[in-house]
């Protein structure tokens, strides 16, 4: 028996439950108590977990929970008594469900990829679309090929690779959505240990549906002096950095916005995720971040304190923030050559 949040639950060795993304469900339920969740499909719930958060901490009241197994639809059924909630437990493969039935909420949390569920998942959600990936590997760069077959989608590990596997993600969902004739946007994402989590807002309109794709595409990268720069779909790339180096292009990718401002205001600072929203609410939305280190390394300087940079960078008016992303990392609108004299003038302060 587990106490999390306001549920007590059973689990069993043959159906998933892992604690460790219990932050996850956290920050979930303060989000989800901000949507206005109509039914909410929780589409792959091993123990129901998630679905009965939402129905005890975020108020929804149409939750239906799916597993392709059994034992775990019998281990929900069990759940669901012993929280004293009365709900549809469906035992389907997921992706046939999705295609039947059209909710307004479809949660996705998958264990590795969510891939093979995006299609039929970007068809079934009319207002919400909840994805989780935990296949790090695939989306952070380390691994090229995976993402090319996951995510149909090309990125190297740069320093900014949490960033770009965030982009692979949403630009992989995004790609599914419009397909419907549905337009979308990020309202809040974020990457954490080993899972990436997004959560979008769908609108349906074949005109929007077309009109993202100016959000859609390519971040071209410099090995040698660390730029980087972007091009949507529509353009054509420059093939040299202005250091003479031959750019790396890595996408497709979603280049919009990573969280809705407005929204994230509205989320409890409470806590540990409250930590993690009020991060997100004071990031710049920039594409790409600079970690300190690796640009360190680079022009063979120690560190300088990331405050002094983002101080430094303000006063040259330009925009600068930490990044949800890691402590040592921030985003700013300035080039390349802007950020490395700031660096090397540090440096040489006495
Ligand atoms: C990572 S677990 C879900 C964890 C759960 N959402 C939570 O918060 O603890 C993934 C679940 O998906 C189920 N599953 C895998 N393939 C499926 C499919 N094609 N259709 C439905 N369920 C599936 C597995 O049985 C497993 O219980
Ligand atoms: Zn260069």
């Amino acid at each position: 028996m587990i106490c999390e949040g306001r549920a007590k639950i059973e689990t069993a060795s043959s159906v998933f439950y892992n604690p460790r993304m219990k932050f996850c469900r956290d920050a979930d339920m303060e989000i989800f108590r901000m949507f206005k969740s109509r039914t909410y499909l929780d589409a792959l719930s091993a123990t129901g977990i998630r679905g009965i958060r939402a129905i005890l901490e975020a108020g929804f009241r149409h939750v239906e929970f799916n597993d392709i197994s059994k034992e775990a639809c019998e281990l929900i059924r069990r759940n669901l008594e012993m929280n004293s909630i009365r709900a549809t437990v469906h035992n389907r493969d997921a992706s046939a469900l999705m295609r039947e039935i059209s909710y307004h909420h479809v949660d996705i949390d998958p264990f590795g990829s969510p891939s093979e569920f995006m299609d039929s998942a970007a068809k079934s959600a009319r207002k919400y679309l909840s994805i989780t990936a935990t296949d790090t590997s695939a989306l952070c760069g380390s691994s090229p090929i995976s993402g090319l077959r996951k995510y149909s989608s090309f990125a190297e590990k740069t320093e900014y690779y949490h960033e770009t596997g965030l982009r692979m993600l949403a630009g992989k969902i995004v790609r599914e959505i419009t397909k419907y004739d549905k337009s979308c946007e990020v309202i809040v994402s974020w990457t954490r240990e080993h899972h990436y989590r997004i959560h979008f807002r769908l609108r349906k309109t074949s005109r929007g549906a077309g009109k993202i794709y100016e959000k859609i595409g390519y971040i071209l990268h410099c090995w040698k002096c660390g730029n980087r720069t972007w091009i949507d779909v529509f353009e054509t790339p420059e093939m040299f950095c202005k250091c003479g180096m031959k750019f790396r292009m890595y996408g497709p990718l979603w280049l919009g916005e990573l969280h809705d401002p407005e929204f994230v205001s509205s989320l409890s600072r409470n806590g540990e995720t409250g930590e993690l929203f009020e991060r997100i609410s004071r990031e710049i939305q920039t594409v790409t971040h600079y970690d300190v280190h690796a640009l360190c390394k680079n022009l063979g300087i120690s560190p300088p304190s990331i405050s002094e940079i983002i101080d430094a960078l303000r006063d040259r008016g330009y925009l600068a923030s930490r990044t949800r992303f890691s402590g040592t990392s921030f985003k700013t609108d300035a080039e390349i050559d802007v950020i490395r004299e700031i660096f090397l003038r540090i440096h040489q302060q006495p």
